[in-house]
């Protein structure tokens, strides 16, 4: 089954075409972070006007790049929320309209469960993905820790409180004057930082907690920064390799510490990174390093013996963690192999910012 999603969530035109949830015949991304960059964050109406130039050709890129026309396509799919109202609304009316003109299904796909899905795109037969699954996603807008027992089925069991990871690796970035987007940018600047010069505050949601906080350790950078401000003027090129990195580190400690707990709680055989923040190469080491360094149980629970440690993934194409239309496309296809019969004939989506995951 061939699907062609469309991405319009946040500040990315993106449409894609995606055989069974996992080959993936194009994606092409409209990407507006240089629109974006003089603002130092997205402005929704600029997002959206952007969005109105962009949808056309980049869907026909997408069909031509595959070697398609609309008649090839089974189903169109598109990212129905959460998201900037203003930006989700153009992908949802043009999904829509090719939908009601070639009468083709139209699948509404939530955005997180997007992300998610982005780990089956290049899905090898013989390495399958298994289940249960624990996934932590982790972008610029949301920030969750996700139970999957089976395809379609997430069961969401923390989530921040306040602010995104994303949102923080952004908001550090330009308090270090390092410019937008914010994540890529920390990460090659702690490259050469001293990632234990700083010590942040890890924020403690309570013993049995799986959720999430942000906004203290931005809070804690800030005041690291106006300190430095006070006493040397400037921000040299050690301090702010020296904060990105401490930063960082802490972040990602949070971040795998809690994914961690999990996965042993839930007794999973994988464990998945998605979203942006995702395509970090600290976060996957580090959860790479503790993986190994815990305790797993064995499934049948019999004994409190060791067996075999959970399997990591993440996209290994960064494209993947980021805003894309082939993971929408890849979501598609499991909820409509699931219920195919919701989807028979062209009907009204919502476009919905504030959509949650698991509704
Ligand atoms: O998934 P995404 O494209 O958009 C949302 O759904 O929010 O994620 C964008 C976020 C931004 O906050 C960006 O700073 C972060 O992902 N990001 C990273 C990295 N690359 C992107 N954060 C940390 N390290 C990276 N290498
Ligand atoms: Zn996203």
């Amino acid at each position: 089954m061939k699907i062609l999603g469309i991405e319009t969530s946040c500040d990315e035109t993106a449409a894609a075409v995606v055989e069974n949830g996992t080959i993936v015949h194009s994606n092409v991304i409209a990407s507006q972070i240089d629109l974006h960059h003089k603002t130092g964050g997205v402005v929704p109406e600029v997002a959206a006007r952007e969005h109105v130039l962009k949808i056309t050709p980049v869907i026909e890129e997408a069909l031509q790049i595959a070697g398609m026309t609309l008649n090839d396509i089974d189903a169109i799919a598109v990212t129905q929320g959460p998201g900037l109202l203003s930006s989700l609304v153009i992908g949802v009316t043009g999904a829509s309209a090719l939908s009601m003109a070639t009468g083709k299904p139209l699948i509404p796909v939530n955005h997180i469960a997007g992300h998610i899905y982005a780990n089956w795109l290049g899905e090898k037969p013989e390495d399958p993905i298994q289940f249960p699954a624990m996934v932590l996603t982790v972008s610029g807008g949301h920030n969750e820790l996700v139970y999957m027992k089976s395809h379609v089925s997430f069961q969401l069991i923390g989530e921040t409180l306040d602010d995104a990871a994303g949102e923080a690796f952004d908001k550090v970035a330009r308090i270090l004057g390092l410019g937008y987007p914010g994540g890529p940018i920390i990460s090659r600047v702690a490259v050469n930082g001293n990632r234990k010069r700083f010590p942040f505050p890890q924020a403690f949601m309570g013993k049995d907690s799986y959720d999430f906080s942000f906004s203290g350790l931005k809070t804690a950078v800030l005041n690291v920064v106006k300190e430095e401000h006070a006493h040397e003027g400037v921000l040299s090129e050690e301090f702010v390799a020296d904060c990105a990195a401490s930063f960082e580190e802490t972040a990602c400690q949070v971040l795998s510490n809690k994914l961690l707990k999990a996965a042993q709680q839930y007794k999973v055989k994988e464990v998945h990174l998605a979203g942006g923040v995702s395509a970090n190469r600290r976060l996957r080491a580090v959860v790479q390093e503790k993986i190994e360094g815990k305790y797993f149980f064995d499934a049948s629970e019999k004994k409190v013996a060791i067996t075999h440690a959970p399997k990591l993934r993440f996209a290994e194409n960064i494209t993947f963690c980021t805003d894309n239309a082939a993971m929408i496309a890849s979501t598609a296809f499991f909820h409509y192999k699931k219920a195919p019969h919701h989807y028979i004939k062209p009907f009204p989506i919502l476009a919905d910012p504030n959509m949650r995951m698991y509704a």
